[in-house]
This record gives structure tokens, C-alpha cells and sequence, in this order.
């Protein structure tokens, strides 16, 4: 159907003559004036949407109409509104089809112009900063080892020196994995230690090695504490290894990561596979007076470390008459947010894209 403008004119008069056998009032003068816009119009000028605009205004004053006449007011608005509906459908098919058949003619395509990119995302922040510290690593002639995650008990526990009884199997919050009865017993690693022991077998020494990657632990969740998180293991094996060179190791690990020399001191530490054992700690980098991140101590707690334990070297096949060496355990993910600044350890896994996309 074809859009008539005259048609709608007239309907549009009809409309009006059943307004005339109204009593006059305010409403009637209101609403005869409102029409007047559209009953100057001529008919070509009466466009499809000024057509739905004229059709609402007696349908939303139906009660000013004569009540005999409104039946037939409504009928004919609404025919107004129907034709005006339809040509305004027919109008936005033929624009799309046009505009469609102009891009169909190929004018103004450019094929020399580069598609568009994907966009590309980023690398997550542990993965930039586990990156920083294989190539610091590396260029210092370490190995870079990994390790599974599902880890036997013997390498996570026994191997490390932690007996059966030993509280370690408590406070480390295992995650134990369902095992067949009479089966090796197995757990989520709850560190990356267990590498230690597996590069002793698996490496002639002297050798030096890094192995980061993710750990597991049962433990509350809060802005400090994750089920899974991300350590950096450091083990050395040599003649004669001594603290001073896990000392000058760990000032070379902080000027890799700070970019500048940053003074620290060892604590007395224990745990059962180092000996002596050790907790790190190196000057706020932020501040010299004490801050936020240092508890306004101007000491950051940044790592515990040690000498091989001689059970452990044994277990990992090594005569520890002959041989000697250091051990660390960097916390990857604390690290991660001491250098980006961000205040809970859930976002880091958190697959929140909002916090993803800043890095
Ligand atoms: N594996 C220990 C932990 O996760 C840290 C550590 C590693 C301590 C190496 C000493 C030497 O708590």
C-alpha cells in the first residue's frame, strides 16, 4: 500500500469536523489549536511522520470528542497511524537497500588500506615479571627448571627433610588429591621446593637454578591470601658455597628487580630443609622514613633462604661431604604486587579483564 497524503488529509478533517459538535471549552480551543499545525499543512506536505505525530493527539484526548463520535474518531486516528506506520517502514527499507546497493558499486573502497587489527591484549603481570627475572637469571648462566604441580609426598615432604610428624604438613594447609589406597600419596605442591630435589637428581653439579611457578595451599582467603599463587625456588649446588654468595645472589636479584643496590639483613629463619636458615629482608624501596608498604619499619620481608639442608642434598643424590649450597624461596606473587602496586592478591587471578587491561 501506497502512502496518499491526500487520504490522510482527509481523515485529518473528518477528525476535526467531529470536534465541531463538541461543546466549546478550554480543552476543545486546546486541542483544535494543537491540529491547526498540521491542518496548514497541504496535503504533499503532510509527511508520513508528521502524520504519526497528528495521529496521537486525538487518541490521547479521546474524552474531549463528543461521546458518539468518538468511536469513529478513534477508527479513523488510527488508520492515520497505520498508514503513517507502514510508509515509515517502507522509507527505512528502501534507504537500507539503497544504501546497500551504493556499496555493492565498490565506490569508494580502497583495497590498499590495512584491515583492521585484532585487538591484542597484554601479558599478565606475574608472566612480565617471571619474564624480568628468567632473562636477569639466564644472563647469569642459571638454569631455568619447572616442575609438576601435582606433586608425590615423598618430594614435596620427605625429600625436603619435613617428617611425617613434622607440624610443616600441617601449617603448609595441603591440599591432599584423592589417591587409590595402598597408592603413593599425593598433594597439590605447597611450594616450589619440591624442584630442589628433582634437579639434584636430574643435574650434575656444580649447577645454579630457578624454577617459578604456581603453588597451592587451603588456606582463608583474604587481600593477602589465595588458594593458588606463584613462587620463584633459587637453588645453587657447588664447591664450597657459602651465605656470602646467597648474600651477593640476593643483592644481585634486588638490583635486577629495584634497578638500583638496596641494602638488606638476615634474620634467623627456620625450615627443616635449610640450615642455617634465613629470613631476607630488603629496604623499603619506597620510602626512607617508613611508609605503607613497609609498616613504617623501612623493612620489607622479602624472602626466606638458606644452606642445603645435608639431608636433603642426600636425597637428591649428592654427597654433602663434597658439596654445598643455597637455597630461596621468592614469594612471585607478593613481588608482582610490590611492583604494580596492587593492594589484593585475588586480582592477580581473578580473570577480571577491568584489572587485566591496565597492564
Ligand atoms: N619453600 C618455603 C615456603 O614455601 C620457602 C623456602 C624456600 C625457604 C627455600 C627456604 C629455602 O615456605
Amino acid at each position: 500500500m501506497t502512502y496518499d497524503a491526500q487520504a490522510v488529509r482527509a481523515l485529518l478533517d473528518e477528525i476535526l469536523a467531529a470536534l465541531a459538535s463538541a461543546p466549546e471549552s478550554d480543552e476543545t480551543r486546546a486541542l483544535r489549536e494543537r491540529l491547526a499545525r498540521f491542518t496548514a499543512l497541504s496535503g504533499a506536505e503532510l509527511t508520513p511522520a508528521l502524520a504519526l505525530e497528528a495521529s496521537a493527539i486525538p487518541l490521547g484526548a479521546m474524552r474531549v470528542f463528543p461521546k458518539e463520535a468518538r468511536g469513529q474518531v478513534g477508527a479513523k486516528a488510527n488508520a492515520m497511524k497505520q498508514a503513517a506506520d507502514a510508509a515509515l517502514a517502507q522509507e527505512k527499507e528502501a534507504a537500507l537497500a539503497l544504501a546497500l546497493a551504493e556499496e555493492r558499486t565498490g565506490k569508494g573502497f580502497d583495497a590498499t588500506l590495512p584491515p583492521p587489527l585484532p585487538s591484542r591484549g597484554s601479558l599478565h603481570p606475574i608472566t612480565q615479571v617471571t619474564r624480568e627475572l628468567e632473562d636477569l637469571f639466564t644472563s647469569m648462566g642459571w638454569t631455568i627448571l619447572d616442575g609438576p604441580e601435582v606433586e608425590t609426598e615423598h618430594f614435596n615432604f620427605d625429600a625436603l627433610n619435613i617428617s611425617p610428624d613434622h607440624p610443616a604438613r600441617d601449617t603448609m594447609d595441603t591440599f591432599w588429591v584423592k589417591t587409590a589406597p595402598g597408592a603413593e600419596r599425593l598433594v597439590m605442591r605447597t611450594h616450589t621446593s619440591p624442584v630442589q630435589v628433582r634437579a639434584m637428581k636430574r643435574l650434575t653439579p656444580p649447577f645454579r637454578a630457578i624454577v617459578p611457578g604456581k603453588v597451592f595451599r587451603n588456606e582463608a582467603l583474604d587481600a593477602s591470601h589465595e588458594h593458588t599463587f606463584h613462587q620463584m625456588e633459587g637453588l645453587v649446588v657447588g664447591k664450597d658455597i657459602s651465605v656470602g654468595h646467597l648474600i651477593g645472589a640476593m643483592k644481585t636479584l634486588l638490583r635486577g628487580i629495584f634497578g638500583r643496590d638496596i641494602e638488606i639483613r638476615l634474620r634467623p629463619g627456620y625450615f627443616p630443609f635449610v640450615e642455617p636458615g634465613f629470613e631476607l629482608d630488603a629496604r623499603c624501596p619506597f620510602c626512607k622514613e617508613g611508609c605503607s608498604v613497609c609498616k613504617r619499619s623501612t623493612w620489607i620481608e622479602l624472602l626466606p633462604c638458606g644452606m642445603v639442608h645435608p639431608n636433603v642434598l642426600r636425597a637428591g643424590g649428592i654427597d654433602p661431604e663434597q658439596w654445598t649450597g643455597f637455597a630461596f624461596g621468592l614469594g612471585l606473587s607478593r613481588l608482582v604486587m610490590l611492583r604494580f602496586s596492587i593492594d589484593d592478591i585475588r586480582h592477580l587471578l581473578g580473570g577480571d579483564v577491568r584489572f587485566l587491561e591496565q597492564f
